[in-house]
């Protein structure tokens, strides 16, 4: 009895690491595509809806932590998410200003960003030496051009990318996993004592 009951307690405690794992993996996510976002994009792109103070508090990163704020490419000083290439230079380089990406990912689509950022190929005719088969005639350089040897690399950091520009669309996409792993949990306890309870009723 007390073997079987130890093992149920076990199968429990597994599940919320099982969970916890996740809600951490998350995070972890969204860090890299934070930091692929600052080494890659904000050359050109503003995240003007994003609170820089919020992004460290949900992708919980402390403020105090230089070392990991460089590693991530992340300021070290309240500030907000924009680009320092001037309206006036990206029309001259350009012919056009970047857009803001705070909602990409929702104008877009998640599939048609993903198409787009995989969309580039050499093209020696071009100003940049690039073109991308999903936007003919768009300006924008292959910036993820030294990733493209290694397959992987880039699918992570496209992926992460993605998922970091689909929480910057929708910030309480954090708060909702919170919610929902809590719930997941609330309801695996639950489930536990409901069914040694039964166990003691019907057994
Ligand atoms: C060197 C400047 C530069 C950098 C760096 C840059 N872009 Fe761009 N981006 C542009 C320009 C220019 C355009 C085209 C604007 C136009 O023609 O309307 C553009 C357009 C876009 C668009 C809009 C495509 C559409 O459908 O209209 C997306 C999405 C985008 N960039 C994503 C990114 C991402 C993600 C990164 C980082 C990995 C990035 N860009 C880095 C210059 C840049």
């Amino acid at each position: 009895m007390l073997i079987m009951y130890i093992s149920q307690i076990l199968k429990v405690m597994l599940a919320i690491l099982v969970i916890c794992t996740q809600a951490y993996s998350t995070t972890q996510q969204l860090r890299h595509g934070a930091s692929v976002f600052m080494e890659y994009c904000i050359g050109c792109h503003s995240l003007q809806a994003v609170r820089y103070q919020q992004l460290r508090k949900d992708l919980a990163i402390d403020t105090l932590d230089i070392a990991h704020l460089r590693s991530l490419h992340l300021p070290s000083q309240p500030s907000d998410l924009y680009t320092s290439l001037s309206k006036k230079d990206a029309r001259n380089w350009f012919a056009s200003v970047p857009p803001d990406l705070s909602m990409i990912a929702l104008i877009l689509g998640k599939k048609e960003l993903k198409q787009y950022l995989y969309g580039f190929y050499p093209d020696v005719m071009r100003n940049f030496g690039s073109a991308n088969n999903q936007r003919p005639g768009i300006n924008m350089p292959d910036v993820l051009a030294p990733l493209r040897q290694d397959r992987e690399k880039l699918d992570s950091t496209i992926d992460d990318l993605i998922e970091f520009l689909e929480y910057t669309a929708d910030p309480s996409i954090t708060v909702r996993t919170y919610m929902g792993i809590l719930l997941l949990c609330i309801i695996v306890i639950i489930g536990f004592v409901l069914i040694n309870y039964a166990k003691l009723i019907f057994v």
